[in-house]
């Protein structure tokens, strides 16, 4: 998108304009760099309660609104690969201090980052030979919503 700087948007604020709606809104950057992408609309994300599944440009991601601010994030569990928010409401991930609960072993990755805090999948069993794995961060992206009501992600 021509003269949209993905540094621009940052870490950027709601920035309200008359009328009250946001003019855009942009949150922490992220490992994607591709192109601006459409995830949602504003309406689809109240509708769902502040939170959006979706597949993009081949990922899927969602997005959470939390504490004014959007992000998007990988849907795809760095442990087993299963989604943090899926179709069900026990398949439903929790906001924990900021972070995104993966519903299945309670690993948390925060919203920020991806990066995982705490534990890393503190109620899979121990399995000998097994393990867990190595804590893996998920992969963030960019989210912008524009005047029209569309939320994008650089995907
Ligand atoms: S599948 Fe998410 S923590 Fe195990």
């Amino acid at each position: 998108m021509a003269g949209v700087s993905t540094a621009s948007f940052r870490g950027a604020l709601r920035a309200p304009i008359a009328g009250g709606r946001p003019s855009r809104l942009a949150v922490r950057a992220a490992s994607g760099s591709g192109e601006w992408q459409k995830v949602c609309t504003r309406k689809e994300l109240s509708e769902g309660g502040g939170r959006v599944r979706a597949k993009v440009g081949g990922e899927k991601v969602f997005v959470q609104e939390f504490e004014g601010q959007l992000y998007c994030l990988s849907n795809v569990c760095t442990h087993l690969s299963l989604p943090l928010v899926g179709r069900t409401p026990i398949l439903q991930g929790q906001i924990v201090e900021g972070c995104m609960e993966c519903p299945l072993h309670k690993t948390r990755f925060d919203l920020k980052t991806g990066e995982v805090k705490g534990e890393w999948a503190p109620t899979f069993p121990e399995i000998p030979f097994v393990g867990k794995g190595d804590p893996k961060p998920l992969p963030t992206f960019s989210v912008r919503e524009n005047e029209d009501g569309t939320i994008e992600a650089l995907i």
